[in-house]
């Protein structure tokens, strides 16, 4: 029995899916050792905060909570504070996490949360803190255990890593070169994944449009031929035809790799949620030259005028950064004409965050904060408007949804997503949880949809 047995963890988890993801590996990992969940860490025997990097005001809130585990530790000598993911890749994070935060025990990053048993046993067994870095792997470890969310539905990672360099971002460097799993190690969790119940798989990736997964197999998967080498599309099709999965979506799409190949997967899977998003970060070509998205206005355009000609229900959403350095009034106005033109059903907006390190940080026209914040808000009105304008035509509509459970603000409702990521509430049963349900929208909001059960068996 591991010494590990018994012991109470708390998971505190920053940033996005990927991570969400690598928290729920580390909950099943501990789960596996006979350690169980606890709500706060303030009952914990073992913490942990995975952390992320992708703007400042994320940094300064890991090292908030890391100061209050100060505390927990004088309490209880026995404690063990833990702290890994995308903030560990970087070195002078480490430094002062040694330097100024000494209470914690375990610091491991990206590429070895395999390890991270194998850690906390010795630091239990022998009373020291250890370190467990890599600057990147080529290696994909399979077959770790996930504690997940929900039973109904499942992150499905495709590939780790990514390769381009936006120059404002921090994740090359803090997840490393692209990697893809093979299509059969994807093919056969997703499978297993249905078999305990789930219903609807996200496909995780920083660019899943550059998956390739190399599979030696020659063997028949899924009915399909063997091919050696499957772009993303050719897992679509794979996991399309998976008995029981009712619903496949997938995060994140860089536009310069959209292929029409995955537009017609988008006709031909019935299984493929029509829904996409599709990140253009700004709507001047020149910007977006600077950040090295390697695609331009005209050609982002295109692709969403191809998308709705294929799927013509297909909803939309994006990620925009307002304020990058050089960005004048003119390139910014070319941002809002885009989102006035291309209609998002939802964005996620951000003010440029400097991330040392990144060539964007060097770049000697920053924008000032008052500047970045009153284009903020113009661009969240733009956005806004677009929202509250595809939601409401929303209304009279029927939309099958998978139900999450209750709503967070209300015990009483229920709340699910449609097709198109939409958030749907709505009154019904708890019982429904998990269920793909009939909805009739009664009411489109600017971040939400209300409606009622129709029909259900
Ligand atoms: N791989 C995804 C994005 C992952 S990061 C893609 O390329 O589409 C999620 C979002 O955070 C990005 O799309 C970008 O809009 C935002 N982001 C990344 N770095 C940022 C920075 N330094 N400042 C502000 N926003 C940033
Ligand atoms: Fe960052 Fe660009 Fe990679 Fe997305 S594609 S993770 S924005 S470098
Ligand atoms: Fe995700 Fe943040 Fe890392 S957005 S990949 S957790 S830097």
């Amino acid at each position: 029995m591991s010494v590990l047995n018994g012991k109470k963890y708390n998971i505190i988890t920053f940033g996005c899916q990927m991570n969400e993801h690598d928290s729920e590996t580390i909950a099943g990992m501990l789960q596996e050792k006979g350690c169980f969940a606890v709500p706060s860490k303030e009952e914990s025997d073992i913490t942990v905060i995975n952390t992320c990097s992708i703007r400042e005001n994320a940094d300064k809130r890991f090292f908030g909570t890391l100061g209050q585990l100060k505390k927990i530790k004088e309490r209880n000598p026995d404690y063990i504070a833990c702290v890994c993911g995308c903030m560990m890749q970087q070195q002078h994070i480490v430094d002062t996490v040694k330097s100024k935060y000494p209470w914690v025990d375990i610091i491991f990053g990206t590429h070895t949360i395999h390890k991270f048993p194998e850690l906390l046993e010795k630091v239990c067994l022998e009373k020291q803190k250890v370190t467990e870095l890599l600057e990147d792997s080529r290696e994909i470890v399979e077959g770790l255990p996930a504690k997940r969310l929900y039973p109904h539905k499942a992150f499905v990672n495709i590939m780790y890593g990514c390769n381009n360099f936006c120059t404002y971002c921090i994740v090359p460097y803090t997840r490393g070169r692209e990697k893809s799993r093979s299509p059969l190690e994807i093919i056969l969790e997703v499978k297993q994944l249905v078999a305990d119940g789930v219903k609807e798989v996200t496909l995780l990736g920083q660019n899943v449009n550059s998956y390739r997964g190399k599979h030696d197999d020659s063997g028949n998967i899924c009915g399909s031929d063997p091919i050696q080498t499957w772009d993303f599309a050719d897992l679509i099709y794979a996991l399309n035809s998976i008995d029981g999965l009712e619903r496949i979506r997938f995060m994140t799409s860089h536009p310069k790799d959209l292929s029409d190949k995955l537009i017609r997967a988008f006709v031909d899977c019935k299984k493929l949620c029509n829904y996409i998003h599709l990140p253009i970060q700004s709507g001047s070509s020149r910007i977006l030259q600077a950040m090295n998205r390697k695609y331009t206005r005209e050609q982002y355009l295109e692709l969403v005028r191809k998308l709705r000609e294929a799927v013509p229900r297909i909803t939309i959403s994006t990620d925009i950064i307002v304020g990058f350095p050089g960005e004048t009034e003119e390139d910014f106005q070319q941002t809002l004409s885009l989102v006035r033109e291309v209609k998002y059903d939802s964005a996620f907006t951000f003010l440029y965050s400097m991330r040392p390190g990144t060539p964007a940080a060097k770049y000697d026209d920053q924008i000032p904060e008052d500047v970045k914040h009153e284009r903020f808000n113009r661009l969240v009105d733009a956005v806004n408007d677009a929202s509250m304008e595809k939601n409401s035509a929303y209304v009279g509509r029927m939309e099958k949804v998978l139900v999450d459970g209750a709503s967070k603000k209300d015990e009483n409702t229920l709340t699910g997503r449609t097709e198109g990521f939409k958030l749907v509430d709505f009154s019904g049963d708890m019982s429904l949880t998990g269920q793909l349900i009939d909805v009739e929208i009664t009411e489109g909001k600017t971040f939400s949809l209300r409606g009622r059960i129709k029909n259900n068996a």
